[in-house]
């Protein structure tokens, strides 16, 4: 039978509110629980809103653990905090010492005067509907071995599905969507780097949300080492999200007054669809003071051009081309330094090859400035090449436990941020580079994963992790300039720990725009397409092979931080001519493309893509229809385009792809060479004849208001 017994005593209660989100949170007989967390609603949410049944074969009364989740509170599922005093002090009863909060943020002191123990969390709600949320816990007492502190957020039950991404070298988030069930559903990454395989946050949704509507609930974690993903729905019917940082066991030893702090945790709402959730946190993004301002650059990245083959003639022939292609910028890849011929020797030695930079880079970076190019270098600073002369000199400075060399990977060991000598060896020897060549961007890659990675013998994946913070915050402040690119073999370094260090995101290294169509569109769930490389591979593409129009992969790479990765020379006058004019379209829309609101359509066939970027006063747009197989019917569903004003009228024009080799028709929509007119209310409900397109080609569509 069910009791009308109230479930808590009157407490402390905060109501956030910001950015179309609500968060309600209530302390009960000393836990904060959160009440609520989703769309702002009108009223008071009286306590008698909340108070349950009593089922059969339960507690006595509710139970509300609320953000804690400790089993000394009747909590069942997964913890919040796990750790010990050698084997004491292991299960807690936080109480809320001190509650401080106004319309957008909360901080609140618990303490277990019995554990020893203080933890601290505060959150802020911002005019995005983004909550940050901080968790940092002391230890009073003697030595507390921790071995786990998560963030839990209660799910709506209307949350009845989840959505995450997975992936390989090459073959970044994809994203899997699946029910959500009884039991606990965890993804989590060990690798000492978030790996391709990361999901970069993790999404709870309902079943009919898509692009453009319905409800989801998410959360990133700010940090780039190992971390973990998980929602559990328990046997009362009750669904939960968190997500925490993995701590190798010892990891995180504290001893009397010696604190952890947890990386920061973003916690998404919104009501508007997956786009809703993406906007959210692309313009809590774009409002940091970090993010870049300028814009951005034109990038020729050398690495597909010439691999190893550092040709100072050959590579001045490809600087000419890019020059007058348009380029802006010109990354020299692997290959500049040591023994470094082949991945097989010369990493970690960051001196310039006299072999194949005789006279050294200077005159290179020269060259590409004179041409009015910025120049970028490559390094992989975390990494080490048995066969190198550092490796051979400091045998020692490598992450290990015991005498035991773990297995290589790419050839590759890793270097101990945590060893000071190793970490000043790498400071000192980029900064000198930097310096001597006044350089204002690296590419910096981290090609493998972390095994066995102990400094002194301790499991050391979160300090290398704040090692490469220290390090790349430390090469900010001497080069005030500097912009830096995260790559790691790829997108294996995508996350929003790093994202205030970088400019500037490697998506993958899959340069197949009809792979990386997919990898983008997924990617740019978290990331704003500013702040992703997207780049014009050379044909036949060197990952899959496929041939594909230089028109399909630019009109790709549009739709992110542009560049390309091929050798330009091999291009004939007219396709350089192509690609010209591809450079020049990117540089008077990227003002558009990186500030408008990202728009995924839900078409309603896989066999296409239709999206785009809407300016923020809907005064003009761009949109891609792409088409990535052939389907059985001959005419694909209309593209009815969202996001406009209904009432105003806007001039659609097709700025590429209308030619006639693009189509399997005899004629294609007359529209498509005259153009129209028509309001945001007739694109989005009757929306525009779609032609038959050819697989790999695509339309780039122009909107503007009239
Ligand atoms: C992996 C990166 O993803 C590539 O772009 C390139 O920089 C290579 N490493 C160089 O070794």
């Amino acid at each position: 039978m069910s009791s009308p017994i109230p479930s808590s005593k009157a407490g402390a209660r905060a109501q956030l509110s910001n950015g179309g989100v609500d968060l309600l949170l209530e302390v009960i007989d000393g836990a904060p629980v959160i009440r609520y967390w989703g769309a702002s609603f009108k009223g008071e949410a009286s306590e008698l809103l909340f108070d349950r049944s009593i089922a059969n074969s339960d507690f006595d009364a509710v139970t509300n653990p609320g953000m804690m989740r400790e089993h000394s509170r009747g909590h069942l599922g997964y913890p919040t905090i796990k750790g010990h005093r050698a084997g004491l002090d292991w299960s807690t009863k936080f109480s809320v010492k001190e509650f401080k909060s106004d319309k957008s943020s909360f901080q609140i002191q618990l303490e277990d005067k019995d554990a020893k123990l203080i933890l601290d969390i505060s959150a802020s709600l911002d005019q995005f509907g983004v909550l940050k949320v901080s968790q940092e816990i002391t230890n009073l007492g003697d030595t507390y071995f921790l071995d786990e502190l998560n963030y839990w957020m209660p799910l709506s039950d209307s949350a009845t599905q989840s959505l995450d991404f997975v992936g390989r070298w090459s073959n970044e988030r994809n994203p899997q969507r699946r029910d959500i069930a009884i039991g606990r559903y965890v993804r989590d990454s060990h690798e000492g780097r978030p790996g391709h395989n990361s999901t970069i946050g993790m999404i709870a949704l309902e079943k009919e949300t898509n692009f453009a509507s319905g409800q989801s609930w998410a959360l990133s974690l700010a940090w780039s080492g190992d971390s973990q993903y998980c929602i559990e729905k328990n046997y009362e019917g009750s669904a939960s999200i968190s997500a925490g940082e993995v701590l190798l066991p010892g990891e995180v030893i504290l001893e009397k007054g010696q604190s952890y702090r947890a990386p920061d945790l973003f916690a998404l709402y919104s009501s508007a669809g997956l786009d809703g959730l993406s906007s959210n946190m692309h313009k809590h993004l774009r409002a940091r003071s970090v993010h870049p301002k300028t814009p951005r650059p034109m990038t020729l990245n050398l690495w597909e051009a010439i691999y190893f083959d550092h040709n100072e003639e050959k590579i001045r022939k490809i600087v000419d081309k890019a020059a007058e292609a348009g380029f802006e910028r010109v990354v020299l890849d692997d290959g500049w330094f040591g023994s470094r011929r082949s991945d097989l020797s010369g990493l970690g030695d960051w001196q310039v090859s006299k072999e194949v930079w005789p006279s050294g880079l200077g005159s290179l970076a020269n060259y590409i400035r004179d041409k009015g190019m910025e120049f970028g270098l490559w390094f992989e600073g975390e990494m080490v090449n048995p066969d190198s002369d550092l490796y051979r000199l400091h045998p020692d400075w490598i992450l290990k436990v015991g005498n035991r060399v773990g297995p290589t990977w790419r050839h590759e060991l890793v270097l101990n941020l945590d060893n000071q000598d190793a970490y000043n060896y790498v400071l000192n020897s980029v900064d000198k580079i930097l310096t001597q060549y006044q350089i204002t961007y690296i590419k910096w890659d981290h090609n493998r994963v972390l095994i066995d990675a102990g400094s002194n013998n301790r499991a050391a994946v979160r300090k290398q992790t704040q090692g490469l913070y220290r390090l790349f915050a430390e090469l900010k402040k001497r080069h005030k300039n500097l912009e830096i690119e995260s790559c790691a073999s790829g997108g294996a370094r995508i996350d929003l720990g790093i994202i205030d260090l970088v400019d500037r995101f490697w998506t993958s290294d899959n340069n197949d725009a009809l792979e990386r169509a997919r990898i983008q569109r997924w990617s740019a769930q978290f990331i704003p397409p500013e702040l992703l490389g997207t780049h014009i591979g050379a044909d036949p593409g060197h990952q899959t092979g496929r041939s594909i129009s230089i028109s399909f992969r630019a009109l790709t790479a549009l739709f992110g931080h542009a560049g390309v990765e091929r050798d330009i020379t091999q291009l004939s006058s007219s396709e350089l001519a192509e690609l010209k004019s591809w450079i020049t379209l990117y540089k008077a829309k990227r003002k558009l493309l990186h500030s408008g609101d990202v728009i995924r359509i839900d078409y309603p066939k896989d066999s296409h893509y239709l999206h785009g970027v809407i300016a923020s006063d809907k005064k003009s747009a761009l949109f891609s229809f792409s088409c990535l197989e052939t389907s059985p019917e001959s005419h694909p569903p209309r593209m009815r385009i969202r996001g406009l004003d209904s009432d105003r009228r806007y001039s659609v024009k097709v700025l590429s792809g209308g030619q006639k080799s693009n189509f399997m028709a005899i004629e294609p929509p007359i529209w498509i060479t005259t153009g129209l007119e028509l309001t945001g209310s007739e694109l989005e409900n009757i929306g525009l004849s779609a032609p038959i397109l050819r697989p790999a080609s695509a339309l780039l569509i122009e909107i503007t208001a009239l």
